[in-house]
């Protein structure tokens, strides 16, 4: 009896000091397609195991809007969220205001890919953890690939081929409202992603180089983007213009486009039950600049910080610690083909069964091409912006690729003047 009640009593006393110390995490997620549903399951799974609760902040879906909020918000001081999800981008552009999260992350960042562990550190201080990695992929329909008699088109020229044959038979075949490829052309980070990607298949470098020179103003670049800004209104519907990832999703899972560039979280949706291409779909490379030019995928990804103006450091802490582990990060990679970060994943049976792609394509997001976020710092927003809205231009013919390019190269050394 006495037993009985002494362990009563030890019972009470845990519960009453779980509840003292329990509290109210703040985390922002991302809500592209279903992201916003699987980042509630394993935030109410850890708030279950912990008795914390949890308020997720909905943000908005282009990265550049993102950015300004996330700005406004930690240049006030404000303790509004605790958890950050932030972009491989941003480390250094917003570690001013992150925890150093070293001391608890140390031990198990190993565990992580190279190259997304290099983006969440800053001066050598792990500022983040990284959460899911991405790649630019593309995205094509079996289906009428096999209509049509076609392969999976390794150059540019052969996509460009390969997406008008089906955009005449189809809009013959009464689709009036199909076109051959959609990605995304808003002036936005996504664009700077997508850029990127044509310019280095062509050889033509990565806007600025590894040592901080500018290198965009070079022959190779504009060849580029000549031949990209050429499908604008031909096999690319001018609407792309003013697309980010979730409108070219909606066109390519409404049956409305033969080729599609995404990230991977586009897989599991278009695998969904609901959607009307299911199992008529396929992921392979990006095309080739040319014969002499490389497949060139954007590295992507998001990284979880912990804001430093939290008031919930530890709890916040453990929550970034839970959402990146190996557990929650095979559960994404099933649920939602978020990419993990986690290498051991890779080769995990149950993950590769969900999204055959994460191991067939390993070499893309090996030698995935990396924004120059490092190497500018700070001002990495502003060499992006100059760059996005440069090739909007170009794109929507307002301005030849030559010019643009010079004139961009001006206005990024103005940017730099005697260093980033
Ligand atoms: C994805 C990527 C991110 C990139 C953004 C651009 O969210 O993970 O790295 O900046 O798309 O739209």
């Amino acid at each position: 009896m006495s037993r009985l009640l002494t362990s009563l009593t030890l019972a009470a006393g845990l519960l009453a000091s779980a509840s003292a110390s329990a509290v109210e995490v703040s985390i922002s997620c991302s809500a592209l397609g279903k992201e916003y549903e699987i980042c509630k399951q394993g935030v109410d799974a850890w708030a279950k195991k912990t008795g914390n609760t949890v308020k997720i902040v909905s943000t908005p879906n282009s990265a550049t809007e993102r950015l300004a909020l996330y700005q406004q918000l930690l240049a006030a001081g404000a303790g509004d969220i605790d958890v950050f999800q932030i972009d491989v981008v941003w480390t250094g552009i917003l570690g001013q205001h992150l925890q150093d999260l070293t001391a608890k992350g140390q031990s198990v960042v190993g565990q992580h890919l190279p190259a997304m562990v290099e983006t969440s550190r800053v001066d050598g201080k792990l500022m983040a953890m990284p959460w899911f990695a991405d790649a630019g992929l593309l995205y094509y329909r079996t289906d009428l690939l096999q209509k049509y008699n076609r392969q999976v088109p390794q150059t540019w020229a052969d996509l460009s081929e390969t997406a008008r044959i089906i955009q005449d038979g189809e809009r013959k075949a009464g689709k009036g409202d199909f076109w051959g490829y959609v990605w995304q052309g808003r002036a936005y980070e996504g664009l700077t992603t997508v850029a990127l990607e044509w310019i280095a298949s062509y050889n033509g470098g990565t806007i600025v180089d590894e040592k901080g020179e500018i290198t965009v103003d070079n022959p190779k670049a504009a060849e580029a983007l000549k031949a990209t800004s050429g499908w604008v209104g031909t096999i690319t519907p001018e609407g792309v213009l003013n697309y980010t990832e979730e409108e070219a999703r909606g066109a390519f899972q409404a049956g409305n486009s033969a080729f599609m560039r995404n990230w991977p979280y586009a897989w599991a949706l278009a695998q969904g039950g609901d959607s009307t291409i299911k199992d008529k779909v396929g992921i392979a490379p990006l095309p080739k600049g040319g014969a002499d030019g490389r497949h060139a995928g954007t590295l992507g990804g998001q990284l979880l910080a912990v804001s430093k103006y939290s008031k919930n450091t530890d709890a916040a802490t453990d929550l970034v610690m839970y959402l990146t582990s190996t557990e929650e990060q095979k559960r994404r990679a099933i649920e939602g083909s978020f990419n993990p970060t986690i290498v051991s994943l890779y080769t995990d049976a149950d993950v590769t069964k969900a999204s055959p792609f994460i191991g067939d394509l390993r070499d893309v997001f090996t030698n995935a091409v990396a924004r120059p976020a490092s190497v500018t710092g700070q001002n990495y927003n502003k060499v992006s912006t100059e760059f996005f809205n440069a090739v909007h231009q170009v794109l929507s013919k307002r301005s030849q690729a030559e010019q643009e390019l010079n004139r961009l190269d001006r206005d990024l050394k103005r940017i730099k003047r005697n260093g980033w």
